[in-house]
């Protein structure tokens, strides 16, 4: 798709400047400081960064270069330093702030556990030296599949303090995308629980993950299993080991493994517009800083918050906002098991005023579905304690943006609306919440340091005011990915595929207003942005082709006022067409089967069946003619080219 012709139509000029409030003891609390940062930043980036490093990490051994461009674009950050990620975030606080809390937990059906800086010390030390006892050692990937619980980042944290490479896989997915990380990463060891609690029901993570190890997945030699259900589950001796089991015994104290700044820290899979999803492989130091800045510049963080991201550790949100940078900057995290609305639509709120908590960071998609449910929901609670928000995953409509500000700040608490990818490992484009005014449905500017600019197809920056363009980033920055796992030659195709290879391609459109300001205008490419998380229609449709009924599939968007977009799957059947085009057991089947393979998340909100997919002469599908039926627009492309153009009213349910 060619972005040269997107103008934008939205048209929002409401501005709501930083509330003196809060203004009043920020962080970085006016324009001027603000200017000051940017302006070293955009004459010497790398030095810019060099002094952040030297300031926000703890060392074992300093770095002399800086920048590493010789394998560009593989850049390396601080790479003769070496350091810790778990030690940044543990050890170095233990004598300041040992009994401060760093984790408030609470599971969905009520039970409430705190964990003291000092005590997750010496749970991550155990299990570390569990992992260690296992055989483990750096550079080992250890795939982690798990429920919303503080093990999750125990788990997390003890991989980076040995130097294993975690993969997370979110607890959503299926068995089968379980088998997939895992046999890309060549994981040797597996860690779940027996299940997780979700939605008032048990999720069955164990039983997953033995599905997906009987169905490949040679590289694994041993599962650790953490109890939080209690339910029965198979277990399977000489591979399977209870946590409780592997940590007895061990010591509370496990000095952490040096690494060198570009050692992995961990590979998150997502989806791309082709092939299957992508391990992004991010590093240690360079990560870690973009976390630990974003979290003081962003979230304006002290250690009187209580940070609440609700992301699950199955996404990047998850690692850079739970797992690392606010334990990196000793904060105080909550950590909640499960979903929003259980027992109530309640819960969020109900969390918030229990445990104080001051920084609250969601996704639209959350945000639009609370809204829904009217504000005297919301009004039953006190929120009083909030004192800024943050919005990530999705452009936030004005809508959700003003009810946000109005129900749950209370117009007391700025919006952080952030722009970010699993690929980039932290805030991008941000307010800096007492210095930038902000705009409902703008992610306003790049933080210091982040080189961003819209351009056209040549790689020109686009001047004028809101003209669509493609969002780059021209400078390389620490918490980059640094490629793809296994597959360097896909990293350098995927991300760097124009202008010369100089300027980072984000996959997505925006347009910068009179202001300058950042308007997130969608993908560019064949993802989608289902409920704030991403997904390739090819991924879906190489599940519904995999269904032995199904011939034929083309999967794309559909404007949906919750979920962002829903998901419209186009399917050509072998043999017959179902009479009038409705099988409703087999759309049941389809939608189970792609559940199965992917996951829940991905299953087609519509299937419609169709005797032929609509293609071109040159054999390709004509995708924006199906974007326009599934929204239930009157067609206007030209159909003159379609073989058969009878299918028209297949496709758009008429016969
Ligand atoms: C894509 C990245 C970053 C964590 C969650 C998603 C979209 C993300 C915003 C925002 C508009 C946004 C983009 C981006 N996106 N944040 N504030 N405004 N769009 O991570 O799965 O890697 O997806 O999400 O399209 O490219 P992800």
């Amino acid at each position: 798709m060619s972005v040269e012709n997107i103008d934008s139509v939205l048209n929002e000029e409401r501005l709501f400047e930083p509330a003196a409030i809060f203004k009043a003891d920020a962080r970085i609390s006016s324009a001027d400081t603000l200017a000051t940062m940017r302006h070293h930043a955009n004459e010497d980036y790398t030095g810019f960064w060099a002094e952040q490093a030297r300031s926000e990490i703890s060392w074992h051994q300093p770095f002399s270069t800086v920048l590493d461009k010789s394998h560009a674009p593989h850049y390396q950050w601080f790479s003769d330093g070496l350091m810790n990620v778990s030690y940044n975030c543990l050890d170095r606080h233990l004598e300041t702030k040992g009994n401060h809390t760093a984790i408030v937990f609470e599971g969905e059906q009520g039970d409430i556990r705190t964990l003291t800086y000092h005590q997750l010390y010496a749970d991550v030390c155990a299990f570390a030296n569990a992992l260690k006892a296992q055989g483990i050692t750096k550079g080992d990937r250890i795939v982690i599949y798990m429920p919303m619980i503080p093990e999750a980042v125990i788990a997390m944290q003890a991989c980076a303090r040995i130097g294993a490479i975690h993969s997370v896989v979110f607890g959503g997915f299926s068995a089968e995308s379980l088998k997939d990380r895992i046999e890309d990463a060549g994981a040797r060891m597996l860690i779940t629980a027996d299940g997780g609690h979700r939605g008032g029901k048990i999720v069955e993570l164990k039983a997953a993950a033995d599905k997906a190890l009987a169905s490949g997945c040679a590289t694994i030699e041993k599962v650790i299993v953490y109890q939080r259900t209690g339910h029965a589950i198979e277990f399977k001796e000489g591979r399977d080991l209870w946590w409780h089991d592997a940590i007895d015994c061990m010591d509370s104290i496990c000095m952490p493994e040096w690494v060198e700044a570009e050692h992995p820290l961990f590979l998150l899979y997502t989806s791309g517009s082709t092939g299957k999803p992508k391990g992004i492989q991010h590093s240690s130091a360079g990560y870690l800083l973009g976390t630990i800045t974003s979290m003081k510049w962003v979230f304006d963080i002290r250690d009187s918050d209580t940070f609440w991201c609700t992301a699950d550790v199955g996404w990047v949100t998850g690692h850079s906002y739970v797992a690392y940078g606010p334990l990196a900057v000793g904060a105080t995290i909550l950590i909640y098991e499960g979903a929003p609305t259980v027992p109530n639509a309640g819960r969020f709120w109900d969390i918030c005023q229990r445990h104080k908590v001051t920084i609250f960071y969601t996704a639209p998609t959350a945000i639009r579905a609370l809204m829904k449910l009217g504000d005297e929901i919301p009004a039953q609670y006190d929120l009083s304690s909030l004192r800024l928000l943050g919005s990530v995953g999705e452009p936030i409509n004005p809508e959700a943006w003003i009810w946000y500000h109005k129900t749950i700040g209370q117009e007391r608490c700025p919006i952080v609306d952030t722009w970010w990818q699993t690929e980039t490992g932290c805030i991008m484009i941000a307010p800096i919440p007492g210095a930038v005014a902000t705009k409902p449905g703008s992610c306003t500017l790049p933080l210091p340091g982040i080189i961003a600019d819209v351009v056209d197809e040549n790689g020109n920056s686009i001047n004028e005011p809101n003209k669509g363009g493609y969002l780059v980033i021209k400078k390389p920055w620490p918490s980059m990915l640094r490629t793809v796992w296994g597959d360097d030659e896909r990293y350098i195709k995927t991300y760097w595929p124009k202008f010369g290879g100089k300027y980072y391609l984000a996959g997505d459109s925006a347009r910068r207003d009179k202001d300058g300001y950042f308007w997130i205008m969608g993908r560019i490419d064949d993802v989608l942005n289902v409920s704030g998380h991403r997904l390739g229609t090819m991924e879906v449709e190489s599940a519904l082709v995999a269904h032995p009924r199904v011939a034929e599939a083309a999967v794309v968007g559909r404007p949906d006022e919750i979920k962002g977009e829903a998901i419209f799957a186009y399917v050509v059947l072998k043999g017959t067409r179902p009479a009038g085009g409705v099988d409703e057991v087999l759309t049941k089947e389809l939608r189970a089967w792609v559940a199965e393979q992917i996951g829940p998340i991905a299953k087609p909100d519509d299937i419609r069946y169709s005797d032929n997919l609509p293609k071109t002469r040159s054999g390709k599908i004509m995708r924006r003619l199906l974007r326009t039926i599934a929204k239930g627009e009157e067609i206007t492309q030209d159909t003159s080219t379609l073989e058969n153009e009878a299918i028209l009213l297949q496709l758009q349910g008429k016969v």
